[in-house]
């Protein structure tokens, strides 16, 4: 067999845009863009999100995905084909593969305390109703050891059952009823959230920008999240790429993926919310907020109790089909390029994510606040993955696709996208010029340079 024969392929083009889906929309869009946006000023904060998507996000999902399927290849491979063996660009390869192993390590836990939630659903949250109650709950289960060690360890083990059997019949069927019953569930509690008295102050909060609210670490936020939100600037959508046909549009699937991607994100902020408003709550909560308001709704609503459950459920398969494509990327590499067999691929870096994880699982008992800058190890992971490694990546893709690919070849792959090329020379100077300068006034401003 040949090397590409041996290699998967998408079924069909709704497969393979599910499982981009499936990817992108996780713990980032319900967890981590809520709680982010409440931190940093809420409207102005959505704002910038919005444009780093559009300016930034989806140029750059349209080159990796271009680099995937233009090689066929794992990223390692594919920038080491396409530079002609140069060991700088496959470098930038396996920043990527590191990239995802350290955010699995740490969303693992996350994973874990969605996990939890379920269990707790059954048990109606012991009992706790109240704002204050629920907040307290949350607590008890980020300072408690045991609960955090036990559902990381649970969820890399349903990571690694799945990547284990391998990924086509398990996950893309599972994507197929998963992510519309989420969308199904948003829709249903963003009813419910309408119906509050906080739903008026939510929506300003999300929706109108108070630029004095704006601040140099909240922009650099908000593009590391676009990054984030759309797994993008580590090798995750390259490697999906590459088992995409040639006739499938690159240009229409990103966008299609990105939009699907922010009305997550935003449904969520506009479900919960209204929660934090009506029940006199801080926005600024932390990592925290989903955990401690949507359970106050659900103590209160009809069939309360089986929503949480479904709804956690929700979210912990929303996580899986993320975790999945994380691990497939540590997986995908150490069998192309130290030659190992899946089975060992995949239970060898797992475990080594699960015990590079513990740290962040202890974050909250026996390992507070301990590295430099006051942040422990989970913070401090969060940050360098979301804040350095991945706006690295996204830097580097784009200037390879915009300065060292072959012309012809990029030119090839957009022409995918039929009828849009005219968009050609927009969205190559983009690539070439706007995200690099971008994400790199960001990073200077990191360092202090201006
Ligand atoms: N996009 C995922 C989320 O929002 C997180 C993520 C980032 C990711 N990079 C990834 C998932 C790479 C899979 C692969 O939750």
């Amino acid at each position: 067999m040949t090397e590409s024969a041996e290699r998967g392929h998408w079924g069909s083009r709704i497969g393979f845009l599910l499982a981009c889906a499936g990817s992108a929309i996780g713990l980032g869009n319900i967890w981590k863009f809520p709680y982010i946006a409440g931190e940093n000023g809420g409207g102005i904060f959505v704002l910038i999100y919005l444009v780093c998507i559009f300016a930034v996000g989806i140029p750059i999902m349209v080159c990796e995905f271009a680099i995937g399927r233009s090689t066929q290849s794992s990223p390692v491979q594919a920038f080491d084909k396409l530079s002609g063996g140069s060991t700088g660009w496959k470098a930038v390869g396996v920043l990527g593969v590191l990239a995802a192993f350290v955010l699995l390590s740490f969303y693992s836990v996350v994973a874990g305390w969605a996990m939890h939630y379920v269990y707790l659903s059954f048990t109606r949250f012991g009992g706790a109703t109240g704002a204050g109650a629920i907040g307290e709950l949350f607590g008890a289960v980020f300072s408690n050891p045991g609960i955090n060690l036990f559902w990381h360890l649970a969820f890399m083990g349903m990571t690694t059952a799945i990547v284990w059997g391998g990924v086509s019949g398990g996950i893309e069927k599972a994507s197929r009823i998963m992510m519309p019953a989420l969308f199904l569930m948003l829709f249903i509690l963003l009813a419910k959230a309408l119906t509050m008295p906080g739903f008026g102050k939510a929506f300003v909060f999300v929706f109108s920008p108070d630029a004095s609210k704006l601040t140099p670490a909240g922009v650099l936020e908000a593009l590391g999240h676009s990054f984030f939100t759309l797994s993008l600037g580590m090798g995750a959508m390259m490697t999906y790429g590459s088992y995409m046909a040639d006739d499938f549009d690159i240009v229409r699937s990103s966008v299609l993926i990105s939009v699907l991607d922010t009305m997550v994100a935003l449904l969520a902020c506009l479900i919960m919310y209204p929660i934090i408003f009506s029940y006199g709550m801080n926005p600024q909560a932390g990592p925290g907020l989903v955990f401690k308001s949507m359970p106050i709704v659900f103590s209160q609503m009809p069939f309360g109790m089986a929503f949480s459950v479904v709804f956690f459920i929700l979210l912990t398969f929303a996580a899986l089909s993320s975790a999945i494509s994380l691990l497939e990327v540590v997986t995908s590499y150490t069998i192309d390029n130290w030659g190992w067999g899946r089975h060992s691929a995949t239970i060898i870096p797992a475990a080594v994510i699960f015990l590079f994880g513990v740290p962040s699982a202890l974050s909250g008992s026996w390992l507070p606040a301990t590295l430099p800058g006051g942040k422990n190890f989970f913070d401090s992971m969060d940050y360098l993955v979301s804040n350095w490694m991945m706006p690295l990546g996204g830097l580097f893709t784009a200037l390879f696709v915009g300065f060292r690919m072959d012309v012809e070849v990029v030119k090839k792959e957009f022409a995918s996208a039929k009828g849009l090329q005219p968009f050609f020379t927009g969205w190559f100077y983009t690539v070439k010029f706007v995200c690099p300068i971008a994400v790199t006034a960001v990073f200077l401003h990191m360092v202090g340079l201006f």
